[in-house]
């Protein structure tokens, strides 16, 4: 069977140095991330009905960690599509250059913690869903 996209986006389970003070979670480029992080950046206040994402990148890589709250990330490599929950601030899901996402059903107190590989480009985001699907399908066996 030809490998999908989607097998390379996983959840990743970051190590809780906890003790009676609480809980401390480290994660660090190269290591637990599997880039060397360039921009962080984090999503909060949006309703339960929003539908963020709603892109792909052709250079960037990804690691979302809900540190508050609870999401869901959809990921679509154009042919196949799986849902991941996040829903514990330990655990992080790694995403590849060019799968599509849509981040949603976001806890009132939801805070997504974005880590990524590059720095910001909008020139590097596809976010026509039909362009997308052209050029994954163009890109078919390459
Ligand atoms: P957007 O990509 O639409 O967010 P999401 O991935 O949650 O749907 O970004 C929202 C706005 O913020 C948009 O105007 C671009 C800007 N932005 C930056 O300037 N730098 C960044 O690193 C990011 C992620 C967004």
């Amino acid at each position: 069977m030809v490998k999908s996209m989607i097998d390379d986006c996983r959840l990743l389970e970051f190590p809780q140095n906890g003790d009676e003070r609480g809980h401390l979670v480290v994660v660090e480029g190269m290591k637990d991330i599997p880039f060397e992080i360039k921009r962080v950046f984090y999503i909060y206040g949006s309703d339960k009905d929003v539908i963020r994402g709603r892109h792909a990148n052709y250079n960037t890589e990804f690691v979302l960690i809900n540190v508050a709250g609870t999401s869901k990330v959809k990921v679509d490599d154009g042919t196949n599509q799986k849902v991941f929950d996040l829903d514990r601030p330990h655990i992080g899901i790694y995403l590849p250059k060019l799968v599509w996402k849509d981040m949603y059903d976001f806890s009132e107190d939801s805070v997504l913690l974005c880590l990524a590989s590059e720095h910001y480009d909008a020139g590097e985001y596809i976010r026509d869903y039909d362009s997308y699907l052209a050029i994954m399908h163009n890109n078919k066996g390459v």
